[in-house]
């Protein structure tokens, strides 16, 4: 007869339980910046801070009533110029973005002054270069959202980072002894599910806005399964053997 050994996470050596708990401690506040960085990206899209319906539209299908000029300056750009300055590059671009009044009437002033430190390519930013017009025009454009071509970009990067980051989460969790096969294993499988619909959603809304709220369940769904592998996981690594431990001393006290 053979003897199996179950491998689980109150069990292991305290070296393997500190990488194990390292690697996550890292990876939550990984994912606290991602979170912190969200909300001045797309939750600023509205002008008002925190994520809403409204700033994922605007992200992702645009604002179609503007260009993409003035709904940065009312968005993740507010703080870039005074509202005065503002005001007047808004009012440029309404009248229809005309090179002579660019340099007439102190937009090129404006934007030397306040912009072309990160909007330029010396910054090596992947962002319009507002050193030459063309870009400048290119922003004054109807607000369409997020280029196809960036949507590509974030969509690759986020596909292989994430499914990286939650292999190992999902193995360690894995080795949680205090839940059930079954839901082990959806939670386990459920980051891959929510992130391709995460990702599956902002391209649904950048064709059409009413999937905006799918990216919510998306990101927000994914967020709760790491939630709940990290704190199982910490908890089965470095709660429970003390649990247990007192349990045994209490036997042996009788
Ligand atoms: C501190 C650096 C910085 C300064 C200064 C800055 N920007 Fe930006 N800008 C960014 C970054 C980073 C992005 C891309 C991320 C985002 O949209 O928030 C961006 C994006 C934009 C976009 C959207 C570009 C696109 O193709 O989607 C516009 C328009 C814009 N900025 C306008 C301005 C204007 C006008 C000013 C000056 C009044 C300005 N920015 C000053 C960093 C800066």
């Amino acid at each position: 007869m053979s003897t199996t050994y179950k491998i689980n996470l109150s069990s292991q050596g305290t070296a393997i339980k500190s990488l194990f708990t390292g690697y996550l401690i890292v990876i939550a506040i990984g994912y606290l910046m991602a979170l912190v960085q969200i909300q001045f990206t797309h939750g600023m899209a509205d002008g008002k801070l925190g994520i809403s319906v409204d700033d994922i539209v605007y992200s992702y299908y645009g604002k179609r009533s503007g260009s993409v000029i003035e709904s940065q300056l009312n968005g993740s750009m507010k703080a870039m110029a005074s509202e005065k300055d503002r005001l007047k590059i808004i009012n440029w671009v309404r009248k229809g973005a005309n090179e002579k009044a660019f340099h007439d009437n102190g937009i090129r002033k404006i934007m030397d002054t306040n912009c072309i430190a990160c909007h330029s390519a010396a910054s090596g930013l992947p962002i319009p270069d507002f050193t030459k017009f063309e870009d400048v025009v290119k922003v004054s454009e109807t607000d369409t959202g997020i280029s196809f071509s960036s949507l590509a970009r974030v969509s690759h990067i986020h596909l292989f980072g994430i499914a990286f980051i939650f292999m190992f989460v999902g193995l360690i969790f894995s080795l949680a002894s205090g839940i059930s096969k079954a839901l082990k294993s959806t939670v386990i499988v459920m980051p891959y599910i929510f992130l391709v619909i995460d990702i599956a959603s902002w391209w649904l809304t950048k064709l059409n806005p009413h999937f905006a709220w799918l990216v919510i369940i998306g990101g927000g769904s994914m967020a709760l399964s790491f939630a709940f592998m990290w704190i199982v996981s910490i908890y089965e690594m470095w709660i429970l053997p003390r649990i247990r431990e007192d349990d045994r001393n209490a036997l042996l006290d009788e």
